[in-house]
């Protein structure tokens, strides 16, 4: 929009691709008539593109090509053309070995879809945990105006009149079930009703973390994250969303002028605030090295130090479940709750500041959404811990653990993968007393391959059946937002590629300081060292294709798990493609 308010159509990213009176121009306007458009229909319109991140495996995208329609009506009303494009769908629960092995190529195939298509802005559809990652960071690097459209969460579960919430009772009552607790009728019970509407997972997970965090960043419309998937309210933000993107445009508001080191901030206070899932450390580190902002373990760390929980939804917080909290007054209200720590003046989607947006927000219900002065923890949302284990860092969150934990001192228990440790696990006979600490490595980003979520590693049977529910666990792996319990993750260096986990030893004493943020195995340096010299790396997890590529890229937890290729610092942009 130029300074008189005129929208120049000449100005639009779209015209190199339609204006030109020339050959080429003429087949990119001939072939929209093929899809049965009139020029009308496009010429002179900003050209948004609706990526959607439906798949019929993806449940909790289930009602994306509706809400793409709801998307592209706004887009018309406001004077745009929108185009529905696929974008790999990363659902977290049937991709294998682990969806994080794909976050990056959802990222990749975002940007350059967005880059070498007639595309003037976006309405980015995704939710499901890697999927707000993926879609952002690819945004990020492309550079157009974007909107995030987040899934929504899913209803609460039910089961025999009990509220259930998704992952964290699963894990819940499969030890139950474990512990013979449980029967065939009431598990297959359960499992009907723990998923009972489109949507994202409904406890605190990582896709409510994503989301909440894409909102704090003033990616979303206010208030969008926290409306559950089947809510009405879902379709009318979808609109709105799709008459928003074509003003953006318009205004040239692109991302670059909305993430910024403010942003990044706020959106970890959010984070913090909310009891967030620790894959939200990764996530939010590889997002802000994408937009030039360099967020470290250590910030997150001060930020968890100093950030009361408020949000009292499982896992972290108790009883609740994202239904309740929208109820309570969603996201905008918790944001307006702890406005005075947040930069207000960031710029949002709205064209608006974070503070303009949260005008009028208010809280309906202060036992989910709870004051400063009586948070559900004071600080803790998560912790970095460092030590001669993880000297690059690793975390857990100590809201979700048992606090007998938070100093600990015991004997290793060592498994160099996944397998061995299913097998001895369930061995009732396997020697181990509550005190001791279970390690998994070789998990990690390119050891699990891929950093899979292991990381909350099953009590064994035979503590469970003692009545035992919660020990120390270490790994090198990622564990899932609606996990819990005293669990360290994403020590880095990783095993695999000879991090300090890889010395370790069954036996070994391992020593967590919680409030010194301490994790270290006690063991002479001079031992160390020789176990150093006589380590030999494993063979490559991948000879071929993607995961070739993966292993060879990928950073290191502490870093983002980004490809090193695709961070900021890396190289140039690449320019607008030439069209001849
Ligand atoms: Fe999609 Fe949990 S499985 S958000």
């Amino acid at each position: 929009m130029d300074d008189d308010g005129n929208k120049p159509a000449s100005k639009l990213r779209s015209a190199r691709w339609f204006s030109p009176d020339d050959l080429r121009s003429f087949g990119h306007r001939s072939r929209l008539m093929q899809l049965g458009y009139s020029e009308e229909d496009f010429r002179d319109r900003p050209i948004i593109g609706v990526l959607s991140t439906w798949s019929e495996l993806n449940s909790c995208h289930s009602h994306f090509r509706e809400r793409a329609q709801d998307v592209k009506r706004g887009v018309v009303q406001a004077g745009g053309f929108a185009v529905e494009l696929p974008a790999l769908s990363v659902d977290e629960s049937f991709t294998k070995p682990t969806s994080m092995l794909y976050r990056n190529m959802l990222a990749m195939e975002t940007e350059e879809t967005i880059r070498s298509h007639p595309l003037d802005g976006v309405v980015l559809m995704g939710g499901c945990d890697k999927t707000t990652p993926g879609l952002v960071m690819g945004a990020l690097s492309a550079g157009v105006p974007m909107i995030y459209l987040p899934a929504g969460p899913m209803l609460r579960g039910n089961y025999a009149g009990q509220a259930l919430g998704s992952g964290s009772d699963a894990w819940k009552f499969w030890d139950e079930r474990r512990a013979g607790n449980i029967s065939d009728a009431e598990w297959i019970g359960i499992q009907g009703g723990i998923a009972r509407s489109a949507g994202v997972c409904m406890t605190m997970g990582t896709a409510s973390t994503m989301t909440a965090i894409a909102e704090a960043m003033g990616l979303s419309l206010p208030g969008a994250s926290s409306i559950p998937a089947v809510d009405s309210s879902h379709q009318r933000m979808s609109a709105e969303c799709g008459r928003r993107i074509v003003e953006m445009v318009w205004e040239e508001l692109t991302p670059d002028r909305i993430v910024t080191a403010a942003s990044v901030r706020n959106a970890a206070i959010v984070a913090m605030a909310i009891g967030c899932s620790t894959n939200a450390v990764v996530h939010l580190i590889a997002i802000s090295r994408r937009a030039g902002v360099d967020l470290t373990l250590d910030d997150l760390d001060a930020l968890g130090r100093t950030t009361p929980l408020v949000a009292n939804v499982r896992p972290a917080g108790q009883d609740y479940l994202m239904e309740d909290f929208y109820y309570a007054g969603g996201l905008r209200a918790l944001m307006a709750q702890i406005a005075e720590r947040l930069d207000v003046s960031a710029l949002t989607v709205t064209g608006k500041s974070l503070g303009e947006n949260l005008e009028g927000a208010r809280v309906h219900n202060d036992d989910v959404i709870r004051p400063l002065s009586n948070p559900v923890y004071h600080e803790g949302s998560l912790a970095v811990l460092r030590g001669n284990l993880c000297p690059n860092g690793a975390v857990i969150k100590p809201a979700a653990c048992d606090p007998r934990f938070h100093v600990h001192e015991g004997p290793a228990l060592v498994f160099d993968s996944y397998p061995d440790m299913k097998a001895a696990i369930d061995d009732e006979t396997l020697d181990v007393t509550p005190d001791h600490v279970l390690v998994l490595r070789n998990a990690g980003p390119r050891g699990g391959p891929g950093f899979p979520e292991w990381g909350m590693l099953p009590i064994p049977k035979a503590l469970i059946k003692q009545g035992h529910r919660d020990m120390l666990r270490i790994s090198d792996a990622r564990m899932s937002g609606t996990s819990y319990g005293a669990c360290v993750l994403h020590v880095a260096p990783e095993a695999y590629i000879g991090g300090p986990l890889a010395l370790l030893r069954t036996g070994d004493i391992i020593r967590l300081d919680l409030p010194k943020r301490r994790l270290d195995m006690l063991v002479a340096e001079a031992e160390l060292e020789s176990r150093r010299a006589a380590w030999t790396p494993s063979s490559p997890r991948f000879e071929r294709g993607w995961g070739w590529m993966f292993s060879r890229h990928v950073t290191q937890a502490d870093k983002g798990c980004d490809f090193d290729f695709l961070e900021r610092g890396f190289g140039a942009a690449a320019g607008e493609p030439d069209i001849f």
